[in-house]
């Protein structure tokens, strides 16, 4: 008889859907195995209004199965003119869990994000007071800084200052990458500050980007660092801080749009993210502290209640498709694709 674990369903607390033939085609990945889903904001154009974001949440609710059980939670992206009083008005009208803060230039479709912080010092005064999260993309946009370097020295001359401003606010360092990142969240004592950590950067470091060629499908941002930094995330996630959660990332591109002179940046895990986790924890013998990472710690932090049901895998060998077809002949190369994991998925909706 092999191994199965049973745990409650687990949440994705970073997750990107995009919109149209592509939300159709990604959401049941996230579905099968996640009860809910922080969905980020950064459509062309983006999510920056209340009106939008319950748009854009009843496109993904009407884009379900029908057996799927599954919320969405939505997120307004911050501009440097975004009203306090929209973002107060979407979190109390049960539209908006979320505020987040993409420095303007760091990533995909970041271009209308935060140019400095004190442009939106209202806005995360008002948050403060209501207790509404803020979701940084930690990364400094100063184009003289390494690219390696950006997590830490977005911590050192922006978070840094922004906490010790708003004192009370309650802020998620998304997709955390480096030892800096590990250590600043488990070294503070607040109880305000959250990470999430993806599966790729628990899995690869950077030379996974250059084996025996420029491996698009690889990259991200933040980019995978070096080893060192993947260890220090490895030992966070797997140590039972509560700090630490889920937050897939999962950020899907056309293979087209990947597989160019200049690619886009994000990995679509969503097929593999779960059990690439649970490998993770395995390997580090702390099956133990999964379910907390998984199921309970983001819930807590966002004050949300658990999920009620469970969802059980096998140590089992499953294979990830080498492709995702979208209707128009258009294919997604997903995270692991074509590989196996070894751990299945056994019970829950298949796509
Ligand atoms: O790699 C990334 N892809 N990082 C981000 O921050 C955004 C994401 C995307 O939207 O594709
Ligand atoms: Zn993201």
């Amino acid at each position: 008889m092999s191994l199965t674990i049973t745990l409650r369903r687990p949440d994705d607390w970073h997750l990107h859907l995009r919109d149209g033939e592509v939300l159709q085609t990604v959401l049941r990945y996230t579905t099968r195995h996640f009860a809910r889903a922080i969905v980020m904001p950064n459509l062309k154009p983006p999510v920056t209004t209340v009106q939008l974001a319950r748009e854009y949440r009843n496109r993904i609710v009407a884009a379900l199965d029908p057996e799927a059980q599954f919320t969405p939670l939505m997120t307004a992206y911050l501009c440097d003119q975004t009203p306090a009083e929209e973002l107060r008005r979407g979190f109390e009208e049960g539209v908006f869990t979320a505020v987040k803060l993409y420095p303007a230039g760091a990533t995909t479709h970041s271009e209308f994000g935060v140019t400095s912080t004190a442009k939106v010092a209202r806005a995360l005064e008002s948050m403060q007071a209501i207790g509404m999260p803020l979701l940084v993309h930690g990364e400094s946009t100063d184009p003289a800084v390494d690219v390696f370097d950006r997590e830490a020295v977005f911590i050192e001359e922006t978070l840094t200052p922004l906490l010790r401003d708003f004192p009370e606010l309650k802020v998620v360092m998304e997709h955390i990458t480096t030892e800096q990142a590990a250590q600043f969240v488990s070294g503070d004592g607040s109880g305000r500050l959250g990470a999430t950590i993806t599966p790729q950067h628990l899995l690869f470091n950077r030379n996974a980007l250059f084996m025996g060629g420029i491996r698009p499908h690889y990259y991200c941002l933040p980019v995978l660092k070096a080893e060192r930094h993947r260890l220090a995330i490895r030992r966070a996630a797997t140590s039972g801080d509560p700090r630490f959660f889920v937050g897939t990332d999962s950020a899907p591109h056309l293979r087209v749009l990947k597989e160019a002179a200049c690619g886009c940046a994000g990995i679509f895990n969503a097929p593999s993210a779960l059990q690439s986790y649970l490998n993770v924890f395995e390997e580090e013998g702390a099956l133990d502290k999964f379910e907390a990472f998984a199921s309970v710690n983001g819930a807590n932090f966002y004050g949300l209640p658990l999920n009620e049901g469970t969802i059980t895998l096998r140590k089992q060998p499953s294979e990830v498709p080498e492709d995702v077809q979208l209707p128009n002949c258009a294919a997604i190369h997903p995270f692991l694709g074509g590989s196996t994991l070894p751990w299945t998925l056994v019970d829950g909706p298949s796509p």
